[in-house]
C-alpha cells in the first residue's frame, strides 16, 4: 500500500500548482482555493494512513494527530466564517504565523532525533544541522513577525520607532547569525543552543516588524509568507517528504513574487518598505501640503455629473481606497447598472496597488457582484483612456496622480499609474482635498478637464445613480 503514497503526493502537488494558477483570476479563484485544499487534505490523509518508515512501521500517536487536526480545523473554520472582508489581511497574517510556528517546532523536535543519531555516528551531519537551523530561524521570525503584523493591522499595536532600534536590530541579527553558524559547524550543539536561537529569532521578528508603517504591512505579510514557505520546505527536506517540499517551495516563491510585484507597483524598494518606517509614517500623515500644487479647482454637482455620464458612450470607473472606506461597492454597482440601461459602456480600471491589500478592489467589487469581465487591468485600460468620454475616480488618489510621470522629486515618481488625465472628462469623488497614502498633492484635481464631486463616496454614488435613473 505504501507504494501508493508517492502517487498521492504527486496528485496533491499537482492540485497545488493547478489551484495556484486558478487563483490568478477572480472567476476561478474560489475553485482554485478548493482544489488546493482538497489536495492538502489528500496529502494529510495519505500520510496518516499509508506512511511507513524504513522498519515498516506506521505512524504512532494517531489519536493525538487526529485530535490536533480536529482542534485546528474547527478553530480555522470558525475564524474564516466570522472574519469580515476588511479584516482579511490580519487573518492571513495570523494563519501565516501559525505556519511559521509549526516549521520552527518541527526543527526543535527533530533536533532530539538528530543529536541522538549524530551521537551514534560520532559525526555531525552538516546538511541536517543546516536544515534544522534554517527551519527554526526562518519559522520563528515568521511567527513573531506575523503576530506583530496581525496586532498592527487589527489596531491593537501602534507603530513603534524607538531611537537606536536599528542598532538593536543589527545586534540581535548578528547574534542569530553567529549562533546559527556555530550550531551548523558543531561548535555549539544541543537543544539548549536551539532554544536560545529560537528566542533570538523570535525577538528579531518582533523588532523587525515593529517600526514598519501600518499601510506597508501587506508587503511585509507577503514577505513573511514567503519565509513560512521556505521554513516549511526545510521540514520537507528533514522528513524527505516530497509534498511538503513542493508546497513550501510554492508558498516561498509565490510570496517572494508577490512582494516584488507590490514593491514595483508602488515604486518602492523592499529596503525602503522594511527600513523606511519613519519616512512612510510622515508621508501618510500628510494633509495635502506635499509638493504644494496650486490652481483652481472646479466642482460639479451630482445632477451635472449624472448628465455627463448618462450621455457618454464610454465611462471608466477607477476605484481606490476611498471605495473601501465608504463601503460603496454596492452603490457603485447600482450606478453601473443605471448607466448601462442608458446604453453606456462601463468598465472598471483596477490598479495593482489600489486600496491597501493585494486584490483589494477585486474583492470589493466581487462582493457587489460586479461582473469579472468588466474589471480591466492597468496595462490593458491605459491605451483606452484617450478615447474614454468620462472617467469617474471613486476614492482613488495616488494611483491616478500624474506626478508619478512628471515630477522626479515626487515620492511616487516612476510608479506606473492609470492615465485618467488623458480622458475627455474626469470626475473625482472624495471628501476633501486631503492627500492619499503617499501624503502628496494631486495635480490631476486642478486640470481643466477635471471636476471634483466632494462627499462620502457611498452618498455621492447613490445620488448619481438616482439622478441617472431619473434622466
Ligand atoms: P489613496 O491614494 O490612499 O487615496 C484614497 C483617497 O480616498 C484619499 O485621498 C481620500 O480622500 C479618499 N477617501 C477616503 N475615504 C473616503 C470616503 N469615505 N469617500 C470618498 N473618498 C474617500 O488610495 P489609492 O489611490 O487606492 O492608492 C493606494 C495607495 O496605497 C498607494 O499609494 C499604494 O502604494 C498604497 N498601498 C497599497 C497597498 C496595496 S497592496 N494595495 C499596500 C500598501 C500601500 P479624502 O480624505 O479627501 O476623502
Amino acid at each position: 500500500m505504501e507504494s501508493i503514497l508517492p502517487l498521492v503526493y504527486l496528485v496533491a502537488s499537482v492540485t497545488f500548482i493547478v489551484g495556484m494558477k486558478m487563483l490568478g483570476s477572480p472567476a476561478s479563484a474560489r475553485r482554485g482555493n478548493l482544489v488546493a485544499a482538497v489536495g492538502m487534505g489528500l496529502a494529510i490523509l495519505g500520510t496518516i494512513t499509508l506512511y511507513t518508515n524504513a522498519n515498516g512501521e506506521h505512524l504512532h500517536n494517531i489519536p493525538w494527530i487526529i485530535g490536533g487536526l480536529t482542534v485546528g480545523t474547527v478553530i480555522g473554520w470558525m475564524m474564516a466564517l466570522k472574519v469580515k472582508m476588511t479584516s482579511m489581511p490580519q487573518m492571513v497574517s495570523f494563519f501565516n504565523g501559525m505556519g511559521g510556528a509549526c516549521a520552527a517546532l518541527i526543527s526543535l523536535i527533530e533536533e532530539s532525533h538528530h543529536s541522538a543519531q549524530a551521537h551514534g555516528a560520532h559525526t555531525a551531519d552538516i546538511g541536517t544541522s543546516l536544515t534544522i537551523m534554517a527551519g527554526l530561524v526562518i519559522g520563528s521570525v515568521s511567527f513573531s513577525g506575523s503576530i506583530i503584523a496581525f496586532g498592527k493591522l487589527a489596531e491593537r499595536i501602534g507603530d513603534i520607532d524607538v531611537k537606536g532600534q536599528q542598532l538593536v536590530n543589527i545586534l540581535v541579527l548578528a547574534g542569530v547569525v553567529v549562533l546559527s553558524t556555530m550550531y551548523v559547524m558543531g561548535t555549539m550543539t544541543g537543544m539548549q543552543t536551539l532554544v536560545i536561537l529560537a528566542v533570538l529569532s523570535l525577538a528579531y521578528g518582533v523588532l523587525f516588524v515593529m517600526p514598519i508603517g501600518g499601510a506597508d504591512m501587506p508587503v511585509v505579510i507577503s514577505l513573511l509568507n514567503s519565509f513560512t514557505g521556505v521554513a516549511a520546505a526545510c521540514g520537507g527536506f528533514l522528513y524527505d517528504n516530497m509534498v511538503m517540499l513542493i508546497g513550501g517551495i510554492l508558498v516561498g516563491s509565490a510570496g517572494t513574487i508577490l512582494t516584488v510585484v507590490m514593491c514595483k507597483s508602488m515604486n518602492r524598494s523592499l529596503t525602503n518598505v522594511l527600513f523606511g518606517g519613519l519616512m512612510s509614517k510622515k508621508a501618510s500623515a500628510g494633509t495635502g501640503g506635499g509638493i504644494g500644487v496650486q490652481g483652481t479647482i472646479r466642482e460639479v454637482t451630482a445632477s451635472d455629473a449624472a448628465v455627463l455620464m448618462a450621455y457618454a458612450k464610454h465611462v471608466v470607473i477607477v476605484p481606490g481606497y476611498g471605495l473601501a472606506v465608504a463601503q460603496a461597492q454596492h452603490a457603485c454597482h447600482q450606478l453601473e447598472h443605471e448607466l448601462e440601461s442608458k446604453g453606456v459602456t462601463v468598465k472598471y480600471a483596477v490598479h495593482p496597488v489600489a486600496g491597501r491589500m493585494p486584490g483589494h478592489m477585486n474583492v470589493l467589487l466581487a462582493e457587489a457582484d460586479v461582473s469579472y469581465d468588466k474589471l480591466v487591468e492597468m496595462e490593458e485600460i491605459n491605451p483606452e483612456f484617450p478615447t474614454t468620454d468620462v472617467v469617474l475616480v471613486v476614492g482613488a488618489n495616488d494611483v491616478v496622480n500624474p506626478a508619478a510621470k512628471t515630477d522626479p522629486t515626487s515620492p511616487i515618481y516612476g510608479m506606473p499609474i492609470l492615465d485618467v488625465d488623458l480622458a475627455s472628462y474626469v470626475i473625482v469623488m472624495k471628501r476633501s482635498m486631503k492627500a492619499g497614502y503617499a501624503g502628496i498633492d494631486n495635480e490631476l484635481f486642478f486640470r481643466p478637464n477635471t471636476s471634483m464631486l466632494f462627499g462620502d463616496a457611498k452618498a455621492s454614488l447613490t445620488a448619481l445613480a438616482v439622478q441617472v435613473k431619473a434622466l
